[in-house]
């Protein structure tokens, strides 16, 4: 009899708070030999079988995510931010549960093409778009390009055989007080034109002045990991008054209302984490209220979620290379992984959780300081983290919610390849992104 009979209450993860369903994937459980599961595969044989570090991603976590915001945002456009995880078959997914896909580079643009997405569903950011990507996405039938500059606007007429539909980003002048990094709603930065400036009358006369671009809206994105929806409700009564503006100024109404993305999600237990309901309430009401005042048409509204489709979704998994404690200090537990496959401690000191995957620890537990394995001191990939006090060399850590802008900001720091992408579904997985090898680090060093 083992101890998971006596006390069958450990075979669910849900009873468990350090397997919070608010931080890691909604299918993650204990096996019956005590090992973390998700998406019905004991995340102890992933490693096994495709090595580690590894991210390994949910399938099912993420087309939940989709469907959440589509039920939310029955009348929205959902608009997935490829930036916070692209790869084929991510691609694939969200096409496959009804969103349009954000791009911010040919080579985001790419993968989408690659993926079969329409097209038409694609959107093209970023405020620095190099000519041959305008190019490129010109001539691929993008949907949507959001405008961000001038210069931008003299390139896509030039370029445009046919109307190109273009949105114009808008800074609407709202700090969320989030990371610096991340704080892209007020005015004096590299994005977009402010709101209420001479400088964005002109941008919109410009545009309505070429007979091969279509200006069809407004777009904003007031920042990242944002749980508060008041911000929210004040963009949209800002930029309806604007849209206003630009009507009564100069006889251009505009339909489409893009909100961008930046709800929060909660990396460790008891963080706050954007509540949807409350989300589409706020912006119904404040869409209502400013249209009603403005006597405007209701616009098509689009959001842009990165972050909160993918982040949950994602569990990376190391393995312990060695336990040490320093005298009258911390104890680090290395791992195989750090700052190359997560930089998000290093840039915006991110906070994350870490269990031990491959057992389900009974004993005593001590305080370490999780560490990776690059020559930085700050390479330190999570602090405070309780972990079995007989952990060994060889065991697997798991750390939840890093879906999101992981894979995508990794690098291969230290000459260490990124890491595979382990996608799982119904007890099955498979890889869907591959190892990066010594091989394809060399493959790219030509020599003298
Ligand atoms: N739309 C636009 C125009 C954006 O620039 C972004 C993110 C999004 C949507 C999606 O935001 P999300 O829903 O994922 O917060 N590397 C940082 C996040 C940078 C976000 C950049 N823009 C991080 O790891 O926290």
């Amino acid at each position: 009899m083992t101890l998971l009979d006596i006390f069958p209450s450990l075979r669910s993860g849900g009873l468990l708070p350090r397997l919070d369903p608010a931080v890691w994937p909604r299918d993650t459980h204990y096996d019956a030999e005590g090992r973390i599961t998700v998406g019905g595969v004991a995340l102890a044989d992933i490693a096994d079988q495709h090595g580690t570090p590894t991210y390994v991603l949910d399938e099912n976590e993420v087309r939940d995510r989709c469907r959440a915001y589509r039920k939310r945002f029955p009348d929205a456009e959902i608009i997935y931010a490829g930036k916070a995880l692209l790869t084929r078959a991510v691609a694939e997914w969200i096409a496959d549960e009804g969103l349009s896909l954000d791009v911010c580079s040919a080579g985001e643009l790419a993968v989408a093409l690659a993926s079969w997405v329409d097209p038409a569903r694609i959107v093209l950011h970023g405020n620095g778009k190099p000519f041959a990507e305008l190019e490129t996405a010109i001539n691929c039938g993008v949907g949507r390009i959001v405008v961000d500059s001038v210069t931008e606007i003299n390139l896509l007429a030039a370029l445009a055989a046919e109307p190109q539909r273009v949105l114009v980003r808008v800074t609407p002048d709202i700090d969320v007080h989030g990371h610096p990094a991340v704080r892209t709603g007020v005015t004096d930065q590299k994005f977009g034109f402010p709101i209420g400036s001479d400088a964005l009358t002109d941008a919109v006369d410009r545009i309505v002045r070429q007979p091969n671009l279509e200006l069809v809206g407004l777009h904003c994105h007031i920042g990242s990991q944002i749980y508060d929806t008041f911000p929210y409700g004040e963009a949209v009564r800002r930029m309806i008054a604007e849209m206003a503006r630009l009507r009564d100024d100069l006889g251009v109404t505009l339909t489409d209302l893009d909100l961008g993305g930046g709800h929060a999600v909660a990396y460790r237990s008891g963080d706050a984490e954007m509540n949807l309901p409350e989300l589409a309430d706020i912006i119904e009401d404040s869409l209502d209220a400013a249209c009603a005042r403005h006597g405007f048409p209701r616009p098509a509204l689009s959001l842009e979620p990165g972050r909160a489709i993918v982040a949950r979704a994602g569990v990376t998994l190391y393995r312990v290379l060695s336990v040490k404690h320093v005298e009258n200090g911390h104890t680090y537990v290395t791992v195989d992984g750090g700052m190359s496959d997560n930089p998000r401690v290093a840039l915006y000191g991110a906070g994350y959780e870490a269990v031990v995957a491959n057992r389900h620890p009974t004993g005593p537990h001590m305080t370490v300081t999780l560490a990776g394995r690059h020559c930085e001191a700050g390479d330190i990939l999570a602090r405070d983290i309780r972990l079995p006090a007989d952990l060994r060399p060889g065991e697997i850590i798991a750390m939840p919610c890093t879906g999101a802008y992981h894979h995508s900001l990794a690098s291969s720091y230290n000459g260490i390849g990124r890491p595979p992408i382990v996608a799982v579904r119904d007890g099955e997985s498979r890889e869907i992104v591959r190892r990066e090898t010594i091989d394809d680090l060399m493959s790219r060093d030509i020599g003298c």
